[in-house]
């Protein structure tokens, strides 16, 4: 670190000696300088009134010089002076703009191209189920949602499963943990189907209800390429006076055309559900082999060769949930239906495991894009 010598000789080569040290030390401190304390301590090193470099040179240099170099000094410590103002000030604008310069980089420059985020792509699944609800919409059909988490009240009892009847046990419910202690019907559980959104819509509606319910449901079902504990339902309610089978087969065979092309082909057998009577499965012509059960000369796999796909199950509201909600099943009647969105898009979509909806590879959710 330099300090200030005392002169021995007060010569021109050794002035400017002294002079010349004094000067490289100014330029490698003043350009050092990072920051304002460190520009503090600069200024103050070189400029203090007391102890300053400055000062120093005028005790050690001028005061101490004899009378016919005074003038000689004075010029020089003149000079000196100057340049040690104005590097203080350079350092100044050194750090200042060292500061603007960082500045300037975190902010926003308006000039560059951005960042250009990649553009989701709606999911396969929610696409089908908006494609269905749209289906329905255009049939007049309103969107009604209820809760992924249920009582067994809604989720059984009120759509007409008596506790302990054996229907229960096909929907392979999931259980919430520690509701022992409260009865039955208020138990929590994961929904098992959007059935009872049926329920809680008829609640606060009246007649004529034609409603169209889309959500998550869970099952007890191990993953394997056609099942997953959670998937996706659509499910359809529609209630009002002299409502028949024939508008619940006319429905749907509308909506299975809107869906997948006029040619397709609807069918329909009995089957049992507790809250419709009666019940039926709905099969759809199949829409990869046109029905034909072939693909060329391969057999047609998503059918099985059957020719048709099981897509739905409906049927009439059965009399008995009425009397849950206080309607009257001699005045109103109506249909029901409930289908898997996520079967209907691996169908779409010819997908070949539901799993790939479900674990997130972007790699497979981009080509829906
Ligand atoms: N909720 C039934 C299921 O999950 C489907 C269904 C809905 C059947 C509405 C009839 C009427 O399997």
């Amino acid at each position: 670190m330099y300090t200030v010598p005392k002169l021995k000789s007060y010569t021109t080569a050794a002035l400017d000696k002294a002079v010349e040290t004094l000067r490289a030390a100014l330029e490698q401190e003043w350009k050092a300088v990072k920051n304002e304390s460190e520009w503090k301590a600069f200024r103050d090193r070189w400029m203090a009134r007391k102890n300053g470099i400055l000062t120093e040179v005028n005790d050690l240099w001028l005061k101490a010089a004899p009378k016919d170099a005074k003038r000689a000094v004075g010029q020089r410590v003149n000079e000196i002076k100057k340049q040690v103002e104005d590097s203080v000030h350079r350092a100044e604008s050194l750090y200042k703009d060292a500061a603007g310069t960082r500045v300037a980089l975190d902010a926003v420059d308006i000039t560059l191209p951005g960042i250009r985020r990649p553009l989701g792509a709606e999911h396969p699944v929610i696409k089908t189920v908006h494609e269905i609800v749209s289906v329905f919409r255009n049939l007049g059909y309103s969107v009604q949602e209820g809760p992924v988490i249920e009582t067994d009240y809604y989720n059984f009892e009120a759509l007409n499963f008596p506790p302990n009847h054996p229907a229960r046990d096909t929907q392979d419910t999931l259980f919430i943990a520690g509701q022992e202690s409260k009865p039955q019907r208020e138990r929590l559980l994961l929904r098992t189907h959007t059935s009872p959104v049926q329920i809680r819509t008829v609640e606060k509606m009246k007649p004529p209800i034609r409603i169209v319910i889309p959500g998550t449901v869970h099952r007890n079902d191990p993953p394997d390429a056609s099942h997953s504990p959670m998937f996706h339902q659509i499910e359809g309610l529609a209630v009002d006076t002299n409502i028949t089978f024939r508008d619940l087969k006319g429905t749907l065979d509308h909506a299975m055309k809107a869906l997948f092309g006029s040619s397709a082909r609807t069918s329909f057998r009995p089957s049992f559900f507790p809250f419709t009577e009666p019940s039926a499965e709905m099969m759809v012509s199949c829409f990869i082999c046109g029905g034909t059960g072939k693909r060329g000369s391969e057999p047609c796999r998503p059918c099985k060769q059957t020719g048709w796909i099981e897509i739905l199950g409906c049927g009439m509201v059965d009399p008995n949930v009425y009397g849950f909600v206080d309607y009257d099943p001699k005045k109103v009647s109506g249909f029901a239906f409930g289908m898997g969105a996520d079967r209907i898009a691996i169908l779409k979509y010819g997908v070949d495991d539901i799993q790939l909806f479900f674990n997130g590879d972007v790699r497979f959710l981009e080509q829906f894009g």
